[in-house]
């Protein structure tokens, strides 16, 4: 079943933990049937250039086993590029991504980098692969992404997320904003980033928005009350806000 309001479950953080043994647990693939059955709507990974969680062998099991739709996090590069034609998977969201970032800090600036970024959004669109771009929720963003023909933007949360009161509600209005101005032109908004059991709701409430993203704090979660738990919780969250 698809949900109203889908929900896409990063697992880069299991890569994380197993990575920081340098063997084989906990596989990120065990993660797979427990993030269907506990209502995710799909899988979400992000193959960095430094390999630090998800790692290329990763993404072909992955792609070999999974039920539910893959959505590939990518920076705008050539080899990038090369891998998303040769897997396919369902949607590629393009991140900017700085070597020296804890994670990913900031939208893409789409308006910034069209010349850059047209002939990459049209490769994928031409290999029928669903392209995201992760923006700042700003009105000059969407309307790259319009002039870049991207189906999907994926709204940056990050500074919702770090914020309090006032400049936490200005943020979510502007989130509902920049939803309401992609949808009215035809692109399908997400969000993501940093969203956690208490400030999902707000988010989940936007109407036009199909789709959140959330890994740390569901891996992190999972920690105490497991996996399962976790998505089922943000779920239940998600579903109660609309
Ligand atoms: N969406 C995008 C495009 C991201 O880059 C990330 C972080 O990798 C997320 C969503 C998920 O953010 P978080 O791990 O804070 O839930």
């Amino acid at each position: 079943m698809t949900h109203p309001l889908r929900l896409g479950v990063n697992i880069d953080h299991v890569a994380t933990i197993r990575n920081a043994r340098g063997g084989l647990h906990p596989d990120p693939m065990r993660a797979l049937e427990i993030v269907e059955a506990a209502g995710g709507d799909g899988i979400t990974v992000h193959l960095r250039e430094d390999r630090r969680h998800i790692r290329d062998e990763d993404l072909t099991a992955l792609m070999e086993r999974v039920t539910l739709p893959i959505n590939l996090e990518m920076a705008a590069t050539e080899e990038m590029l090369e891998i998303a034609l040769r897997h396919k998977p369902h949607a590629a969201c393009i991140v900017p991504e700085r070597r020296e970032e804890r994670t990913t800090e900031g939208g893409l600036d789409a308006a910034g980098q069209h010349n850059h970024l047209a002939p990459l959004v049209s490769r994928l669109n031409d290999a029928c692969i669903r392209v995201s771009l992760f923006i700042e929720p700003d009105p000059r963003q969407i309307d790259a992404a319009i002039r870049l023909r991207a189906p999907v933007v994926e709204l940056h949360t990050g500074k919702y997320a770090h914020s309090e009161g006032v400049a936490r509600e200005a943020e979510l209005r502007r989130l509902a904003d920049a939803a309401a101005l992609a949808a009215k032109n035809g692109i399908e908004p997400h969000a993501g980033h940093g969203l956690t059991f208490d400030n999902v709701q707000p988010i989940a409430a936007i109407p036009q928005i199909a789709e959140l993203n959330i890994g740390h704090f569901l891996i992190g979660e999972a920690i105490f009350i497991g996996l399962d738990a976790s998505i089922r919780q943000m779920r239940a969250l998600m579903d109660e806000a609309r």
